[in-house]
């Protein structure tokens, strides 16, 4: 290879170099003002204790989701002491009125669900959302294809985690979504222990939040194809 064969490669990388942080520097404001380009993860607590341990793990879910690429914006939703009705023929007047739009944002790029194990199952609150994004189906499937995880967190080590993640994903999956676990420990979704109302001291399961919350954004970035 000749010096100046070597000039040229080293400019034509300089310049890719230059455009791809143009282009990064570009993508991170429009994430930041909302705009092309942005990747929107949307995190959603089920526990009926607003800001409680299942609300702070999808918190750090979504910060490791937020983490992997400059143009993945996030926000929790956090369900904790609002008013969702069960699916009915006649669509009920409460909050969730106010929440379905963020899911139909074309921008939604992923999405991370967090239940407490409520008798090693999901919450009744998060049986409530789950059933009222119906209207996500029909016309169109709005979250076909987009990836999703799931937190699950239990005052028991071996508290139902695992099998509430499951009845979340079965859910999920008859919108169309995409379900996608952590990588190592995390592989089915983000199993969190909560001793006295706290997760501060659950290192392993702050790590599987993290891992997940990780994939999901990874997986979207992939599925978005840029
Ligand atoms: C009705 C009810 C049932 C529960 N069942 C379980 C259970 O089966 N397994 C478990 O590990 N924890 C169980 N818990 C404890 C909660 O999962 C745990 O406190 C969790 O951290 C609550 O989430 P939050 O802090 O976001 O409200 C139960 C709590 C309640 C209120």
């Amino acid at each position: 290879m000749n010096d100046t064969v070597t000039r040229r490669n080293f400019l034509t990388t300089a310049s890719v170099a230059a455009v791809a942080a143009t282009a990064a520097s570009s993508s991170a404001r429009a994430a930041e003002a909302g705009g092309p380009g942005m990747l929107k993860i949307l995190g959603v607590s089920c526990s009926p204790r607003r800001g409680m341990t299942t609300a702070q793990a999808v918190q750090a879910a979504l910060n490791a989701a937020q983490a992997v690429d400059s143009r993945i914006q996030t926000e929790l939703i956090d369900l904790g002491g609002l008013s969702i009705a069960p699916w009915s023929p006649k669509p009920p007047e409460d909050d969730m009125k106010a929440i379905l739009p963020k899911f139909q944002d074309p921008a939604l790029a992923g999405l991370i669900v967090g239940s407490p194990s409520y008798f090693r199952s999901l919450s009744g609150l998060a049986k409530c959302f789950l059933e009222r994004l119906a209207p996500l189906r029909e016309p169109k499937m709005v979250l076909a294809d987009k990836p999703f995880g799931v937190v699950a967190v239990g005052a028991f080590r071996n508290g139902g985690q695992e099998l509430t993640i499951e009845q979340i994903q079965a859910i999920l999956l008859c919108y169309g979504m995409i379900p996608v676990g952590g990588h190592a420990p995390a592989f089915q979704g983000a199993t969190v222990l909560s001793a006295n109302d706290s997760i501060a001291q659950d290192d392993l399961g702050l790590k599987t939040a993290a891992q997940l919350g990780k994939h999901v954004g990874e997986v979207a970035v992939k599925l978005v194809g840029r």
